[in-house]
């Protein structure tokens, strides 16, 4: 009894840390619970919860500790463990946490192992003993440590997916001074990766290239790039660095399949002989599928390529497939529709929004082609971005659509736009240009499925958004 009541007097009057755990014996093990705050990487990897546990009970076994029992949350792993007496708990934890980092590392590849000291980030412990004395404070601090927690979820995620994740893995962006590209490596830096841009600013800007990331002004073509993947050893590659004009393509194909099949198989080959981890394609929807009947489109429809753009775009999966299958290079191609957002350059594949900001912010008239009714489906730079990171964590090798699976006309558009600057736009109706495309949207729900994504920025907020960037660059 006296025991009981010293215990729950130090429970209440100091912090936990401070407390002698050598000192609460009662049996020929210790027990005790612990809570780990997992960050990102850890979160994702629990998404497979067998493997997870494998890893805790074999890290524990290590050093002669029992899971009595365990719970893993979105934002905690509880542990109820059994320690051998002649160990520290605080040694235990240490172990735990170094051992089975390790161990989760090991299991996803490219992540850097300097990123195991930020693979747990609190814990908690609190001693029980054989005759469960304890479990009254046990239950009330650990819920009330729980609760927490839980108030802290939001807080802590945004932390983790902030600094969670330090100096992963070193990435090589291809096209990063571009549209899409400098969205993506501010994203990358942001989240701790260790950024190299290479790109030969034809379309591109070196004022978007965040000042954190390495630049190299190289064209893709060039015998340079192995200069680069030798010096810099990257862990991914994203490939965007791409000819995106569909006119220009049918203008010149062999231009065109230049950049666009030769450039990449040059990134390609790289990756294979310096055993990149994973490559991520950003490749194209619309111009890959084609006129189809199937709206939204699925990545299992036909691919019916109508520009030399297209059938590049295609030709390149295929080689990933082929370096894949013989070579075991790890691959997804983002299969993208019509993207928007700040830094969009205005002769781009599907520049409509672009053009129509640029035009509205300046007071200039916009040509509509046709009756406006055409649709596209426009997904916000931000989500192509967040798709972009998460696909690099998974093993899926294969082609997903990233798209909103909606239509939107351009008249949509149009109104979209006139209701962000707050006045009609100036526009003009003139015939539809032949061979154009009537409708087209992707179908997500791969993306949903196995990345977990899905698109966030609808488009009143993804126009409002590119409206404010076009008024502050002035353009
Ligand atoms: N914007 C869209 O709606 C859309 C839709 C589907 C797919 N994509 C794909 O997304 C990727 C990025 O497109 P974006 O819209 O950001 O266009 P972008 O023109 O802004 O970006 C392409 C970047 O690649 C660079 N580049 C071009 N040729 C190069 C070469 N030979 N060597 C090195 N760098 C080179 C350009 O300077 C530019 O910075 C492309 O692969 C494109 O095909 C875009």
């Amino acid at each position: 009894m006296t025991f009981l009541v010293i215990l729950v007097n130090i429970t209440y009057s100091m912090s936990l840390e401070n407390i002698d755990y050598q000192k609460l014996i009662t049996n020929d093990k210790y027990e005790a619970n612990i809570i780990l705050t997992p960050c990102q990487t850890v979160l994702r990897f629990s998404e497979n919860s067998d493997q997870l546990k494998e890893i805790m009970k074999a890290a524990c076994q290590e050093k002669g500790i029992d899971i009595v029992s365990g719970k893993m949350t979105a934002s905690y792993l509880h542990l109820f463990i059994a320690y051998p007496r002649n160990m520290d708990i605080k040694k235990a934890v240490e172990h735990i946490k170094k051992s089975s980092s390790e161990k989760i590392l090991s299991a996803l590849p490219g992540i850097t192992a300097e990123a195991g000291e930020d693979f747990w980030d609190e814990e908690y412990m609190a001693i029980t003993s054989e005759n469960n004395l304890s479990d009254i404070f046990l239950n009330d601090t650990m819920n009330n440590y729980i609760r927490y927690v839980e108030e802290k979820k939001n807080k802590i995620g945004e932390i983790l997916k902030n600094g969670g994740m330090r100096n992963l893995a070193k990435c090589l962006v291809t096209g990063g001074a571009g549209f899409i590209g400098s969205n993506l490596v501010d994203e990358l830096i942001k989240r701790k990766y260790e950024v190299v841009v290479v790109d030969n600013l034809s379309t591109g800007k070196v004022e978007y290239v965040d000042p954190q990331a390495k630049f190299y002004k190289v064209d893709i073509n060039s015998e340079k790039i192995a200069d680069i993947f030798a010096r810099e050893k990257f862990d991914f590659v994203f490939h965007l660095a791409a000819q995106i004009d569909v006119r220009k393509s049918v203008e010149n194909p062999a231009e065109d399949n230049k950049i666009n099949v030769l450039g990449g198989l040059n990134v390609l080959e790289n990756c294979r002989k310096h055993n990149v981890k994973k490559l991520l394609f950003v490749s194209t929807g619309g111009a890959i599928y084609g006129d189809t009947e199937q709206i939204p489109t699925k990545e299992s429809h036909e691919e019916m390529p109508l520009s030399p753009y297209g059938i590049h775009k295609l030709t390149f999966e295929k080689y990933l497939n082929y370096y894949y299958k013989v070579y075991g290079i790890n691959y997804t191609a983002l299969r993208l529709a019509n993207v928007y957002g700040p830094r969009q350059f205005k002769g781009g594949e599907a520049g409509v929004v672009a053009i129509f900001v640029d035009n509205a912010v300046a007071g200039k008239k916009s040509t509509i082609f046709g009756d406006g009714t055409k649709t596209r489906d426009f997904v916000y730079v931000g989500d192509v971005v967040e798709a972009a990171i998460s696909a690099l964590h998974t093993d899926f090798i294969g082609k997903i659509n990233i798209g909103t699976g909606k239509e939107t006309s351009i008249l949509e558009v149009t109104r979209a736009i006139e209701e962000a600057v707050g006045k009609p736009i100036d526009k003009e109706y003139l015939d539809d240009k032949p061979g154009e495309q009537r409708r087209s949207s992707l179908d997500n729900s791969r993306a949903r499925e196995i990345l977990g994504w899905e698109p966030r920025v609808n488009l009143k907020e993804g126009i409002k958004k590119t409206i404010e960037w076009a008024k502050s660059v002035n353009i």
